[in-house]
């Protein structure tokens, strides 16, 4: 039905009608990049718009739509996207914490909960979910990926992708369809510079970087978007191979594909040829559509003209565009997500912020509690310092374009509202965000600014310690704003921000017990303080419900849970850092820092700060009895290695009992471990649980050096525990196929 209605529309249209469709402006609502597009109501009119982004409320996308239905020759309905990364006004933690809470459920619910909201403001289609695997942390976008785990990353891409489309009949008005991004390899940019340069093997892509975007298809992602940089050579936007050779034959993918923001004429300064070169080669990549360059809408007739693009490149794009429109109903109902009754009843709901709240309390990472300074106690008096403490607009963290910045609570004011009357808390700002205004100007903006204090360093620290010395305890609120991670952000200096460390190690001198809250979107390097301070607890940027359930924790009302999904490292000269690494010819004996001629530094260990995986709670976990079902395993067969888990300390609480694997002998190198499963279970105090994995062939493939997905028989490890670096181990052999022994086949 839908191909029979689509060939008798295409039949109808213009070839400038054609084009149109191609072309996604930026209606400039909300700033997410350079340009902007210029008289789209004009354009609308023309039928040279396919869809329109960065426009919000569904009053306004109503009007719009009305324009394209009514005063369009056509009358096709318009697609409205938006970067709904991580919730729409209810807002969730920054990606790279939804991650750490490994809940897929949760991360569903928190894609569901943004699709609903987004949809009844108007909102049809979702630049989201981003899935690149990043392993450096100087890179200011890893804060909205999963970190640095293809395993991980590829489950979270497929709970997204079902949170927003559904099953992806798009039957309701409340499911969008999503866009996985950015396709490929963006997370890999030299140095961790954004836009930077990529250059990766085959082996690695595949074993590695693709299989996140490759889970969000297998799930029915509707769209994809073109990354910035370049694969082999060419820019993503132009590579045929990437576009048409992997994406669509190898993959299957039916949906479209959208460049990212100038992503065609970025590919003129990347030093491939004239506007009109490159969009004629980005539509023979297998691009569909063209956001804000207009590079399709001017030059593409042309390019016709002189046969350097053909018509049915042109009618294959302008279909796909169609056939999403006609799968998300718009054919049928042009204002289904127009409803004008919706937003009261459906945005930023009690009901949402307290999933929220829970969600948020769900990402936070404990590092450190030594003498279980936390849980704190909702009584006596509460110091709560730094330039993060008091900030409104600092709590939903970046990409997150749809909020109101002004009505999350600032942390003081959770602190306040969960500690209760039996407590008093102080606050004192103690610094500014860091010493050089410059650099704060440029790490807090589009209305998330912290406002500078025009006091002195030394008056700031005052006023601090008085307020500390006063205190039976210390929260420090310290960090990064959350516009130094996010698009255009990278860093050198992985370190808390100057005057704040300052700060902090003042406030230790005064001999009080400090908590360390860490705002960030990325693993800082936090060496000193994990020498120096007794309690650490890292909450990225907790979304809007962040500071109340900031609060939660700290007072124990939820046990942490949270476990990191990016390494993080002892310094920034470490990055890129990553447990799934591969052993060298020369490693380092396990437990060693140094010896001479092996890959290590002369300066600093191997070893992350903190692990992949790693995260504490109010209670301890305990490992034991790791046992495999089989100790050798048939290509038919499976096997299931249990461990049993205990909860040996006094509270309640969840852990993540992770599955690696080690692939001990292969015709090509193999990690030293790769992730392979995981279960976040409850337990109550006292109690045990016998875990269990089924480990079967289909896990143990890889990509060999012919690009064939394929196991190898031989040893493998496996290694269930806690964290990435702390895991009991126990080996089965992987059997060829005449060699199967009677012990596999019982
Ligand atoms: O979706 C984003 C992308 O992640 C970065 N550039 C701008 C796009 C649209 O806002």
């Amino acid at each position: 039905k839908m191909d029979r209605f689509i060939d008798q529309l295409i039949s109808k249209m213009t070839l400038e009608e054609k084009i149109g469709q191609l072309n996604l402006p930026s209606a400039g609502d909300i700033t997410t990049g350079q340009a902007t597009s210029s008289n789209i109501a004009d354009k609308i009119r023309k039928g040279q718009v396919g869809g329109l982004f960065n426009i919000k409320g569904v009053t306004k996308i109503r009007d719009v739509q009305r324009i394209a239905v009514e005063e369009s020759r056509l009358k096709i309905p318009l697609l409205f996207g938006m970067d709904v990364i991580h919730g729409y006004e209810t807002v969730f933690p920054i990606p790279l914490g939804l991650a750490a809470t490994w809940n897929m459920e949760a991360i569903e619910q928190s894609a569901r909960i943004a699709a609903i909201e987004a949809s009844a403001d108007g909102i049809c289609w979702t630049f989201s979910p981003m899935v690149d695997i990043s392993q450096d942390a100087r890179w200011g976008r890893v804060s909205e990926g999963n970190g640095e785990d293809p395993f991980l990353g590829g489950e979270i891409a497929k709970a997204m992708v079902r949170g927003y489309q559904g099953d992806n009949s798009y039957t309701s008005n409340n499911h969008i369809m999503a866009c996985v991004k950015h396709y490929a390899l963006y997370g890999a940019g030299f140095a961790g510079r954004d836009y930077n340069t990529v250059d990766m093997s085959r082996i690695r892509m595949f074993n590695e970087y693709m299989y996140p975007y490759k889970a969000a298809i297998e799930a029915g992602v509707g769209s994809v978007m073109a990354s910035f940089n370049e694969v082999d050579g060419v820019p993503a936007t132009a590579n045929k191979w990437l576009m048409t050779d992997i994406l669509r034959k190898q993959w299957k993918f039916d949906g479209f594909v959208v460049t990212d923001y100038t992503g065609i004429s970025e590919m003129v300064p990347h030093g491939i040829g004239d506007l009109p070169t490159v969009s004629a080669r980005a539509l023979k990549a297998g691009i569909d559509m063209d956001m804000v360059s207009e590079g399709f809408l001017t030059t593409l007739s042309q390019s016709l003209k002189e046969n350097k693009v053909n018509v049915e490149e042109i009618d294959q794009a302008c279909r796909r565009i169609l056939e999403a429109k006609y799968k998300l109903g718009l054919f049928d109902n042009p204002y289904k997500f127009c409803d004008p009754d919706r937003p009261a009843k459906e945005i930023y709901t009690r009901e949402s912020r307290e999933i929220a709240r829970k969600i948020a309390a769900e990402s936070f990472v404990l590092l450190k509690n030594q003498q279980e300074v936390l849980p704190l106690k909702k009584s006596g008096k509460i110091a709560v310092i730094g330039p993060l403490a008091d900030t409104r607009s600092n709590m939903p963290g970046t990409w997150s374009v749809a909020v109101d910045l002004n009505k999350p609570m600032t942390l003081v004011e959770g602190i306040r509202e969960v500690a209760g009357k039996d407590a008093r808390v102080l606050y004192a700002k103690g610094s500014n965000l860091t010493a050089d205004p410059e650099l704060e100007k440029r790490a807090t903006m589009f209305g998330r600014e912290l406002g500078r204090d025009n006091r002195t360093d030394k008056e700031l620290l005052n006023e601090a310690l008085k307020v500390a010395r006063q205190s039976d305890v210390i929260v420090a609120a310290l960090g990064e704003s959350s516009e130094m991670s996010g698009e255009s952000s990278s860093r050198t200096d992985l370190n808390i921000p100057d005057v704040q460390k300052e700060l902090l190690a003042e406030l230790a001198k005064t001999g009080k017990p400090v908590v360390l809250v860490v705002f960030t979107g990325r693993p800082l390097t936090l060496t000193w303080e994990e020498k120096h301070i007794p309690a650490i607890l890292n909450v990225w940027f907790g979304g809007t419900e962040a500071a109340p359930a900031i609060a939660d924790v700290l007072f124990g009302d939820v046990n942490p849970s949270g476990k990191l999904t990016m390494s993080f490292p002892q310094n920034v000269g470490q990055s890129p850092l990553f447990y799934n690494h591969k052993n060298t010819g020369r490693p380092l004996e396990e437990g060693k820092w140094f010896e001479k001629f092996r890959s290590n530094y002369l300066d600093v260990s191997n070893d992350p700060l903190y692990p992949f995986g790693f995260g504490l709670s109010y209670t301890q976990f305990e490992y034991s009895n790791l046992q495999l079902s089989h100790s050798q395993l048939r290509t038919d067969g499976e096997l299931t290695a249990t461990v049993t888990l205990t909860n040996t300390g006094k509270r309640d609480g969840q852990e993540t009992v992770q599955l690696y694997i080690r692939d001990v002998v292969g015709s090509v190198t193999r990690p030293v471990k790769e992730l392979k499963g995981f279960q976040k279970v409850f337990l109550k105090a006292g109690e045990s649980k016998n875990i269990s994995f089924k480990i079967t062939p289909e896990l143990l493939k890889f990509y060999n050096y012919d690009l064939d997905y394929v196991y190898e028989p031989g040893e493998f490890q496996v290694m269930v525990g806690g964290n990435s670096r702390d895991t009991k181990m126990a080996t089965f052999t992987l059997l060829e196929e005449e060699k199967i022994s009677e012990e596999a086949l019982l």
